[in-house]
């Protein structure tokens, strides 16, 4: 597939996935987020990804949410239609490798949405983030009433869905919405440190990791603990696990081939 609306660069086993609409600050329309499975798909297997970093293009958006202009004349109808399917946020979410989210501007609706599917969230001190779909009469689709209220909790959410306001990076990171907030002029070093650090990992250790802390918001606690040790059982048969715990004890850096 070539792809019109993204760009993939992969160097140092990072992934980079840009959202390439920076006239439209980066909206979602349809074709974009068809290009993004399609993406997520292919990078799933691919060796030479063992960490993806999502961002958008330009220095003003992350993504500003869904491409409002797709909305104009739709239906109740055809937007569940339009709704069916693999959605972006599911494939973030379960994509088995760690996705750090990049907010180097605007994340907006779908935008905070897709950043709240992905996995460590790092934003520009430039950065603004919301759910304002209140403002156009309608609420936040993509997982936004659900992914936001477990982040920040029931009362932060609904005074950001409620309201439609944004928020600086600053008062982000003081809910807890995004881990960090670095000068704009680091963002993309300070991210790509913290991606290199992750990509030495066990790739195996990293996708039972990932899915082990999803499983606390899916299940309670007696069926997460339960899983956690299925998963934490399950890196027993990695080579990975043998090189880990051999380099700790000959005080080497272990050398993980994801295998
Ligand atoms: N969908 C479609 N187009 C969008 C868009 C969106 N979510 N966000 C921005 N754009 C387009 C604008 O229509 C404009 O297009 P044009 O140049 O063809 O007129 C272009 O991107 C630039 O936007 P503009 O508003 O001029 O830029 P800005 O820097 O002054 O403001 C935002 C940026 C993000 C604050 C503003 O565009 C905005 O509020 N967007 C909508 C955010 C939103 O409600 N998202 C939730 C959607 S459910």
């Amino acid at each position: 597939m070539v792809y019109q609306n993204i760009l993939i660069e992969t160097s140092d086993r990072i992934s980079t996935l840009t959202i390439n609409r920076p006239d439209k600050r980066n909206a979602l329309n349809q074709a974009t987020r068809d290009e993004i499975l399609h993406a997520f798909d292919s990078l799933q297997t691919a060796p030479d990804c063992r960490v993806l970093i999502v961002t958008g293009a330009g220095d003003k958006a992350f993504i500003a949410g869904a491409d409002i202009s797709e909305f104009d004349g739709r239906t109740a109808l055809t937007q569940r239609e339009a709704m069916k399917g693999l959605r972006v946020f599911t494939a973030v979410e379960e994509f088995p490798k760690p996705v750090i989210a990049m907010i180097n501007g605007f994340c907006l609706g779908g935008g905070l949405e897709f950043a709240l599917a992905c996995d460590v969230r790092i934003a520009a001190d430039t950065a603004k983030l919301g759910q304002p779909e209140i403002n156009l009469g309608i609420i936040p689709g993509g997982g936004g009433t659900q992914r936001l209220t477990r982040l920040v909790g029931e009362g932060k959410s609904m005074e950001l869905i409620l309201t439609g306001d944004l928020i600086d990076a600053t008062e982000a990171k003081a809910i807890g919405l995004v881990n960090d907030v670095v000068p704009a002029s680091q963002l993309l070093e300070r991210v790509r440190i913290l991606a290199a650090r992750i990509a030495e990992k066990s790739p195996i250790a990293l996708r039972m990791a990932k899915e082990a802390v999803k499983t606390a918001a899916r299940m309670n606690l007696r069926e997460g603990l339960d899983r956690e040790t299925d998963l934490f059982s399950l890196t027993f048969a990695s080579e990975d696990k043998n090189e880990g715990v051999r380099a700790f004890l000959e005080k080497r850096k272990p050398d993980f081939k994801g295998r």
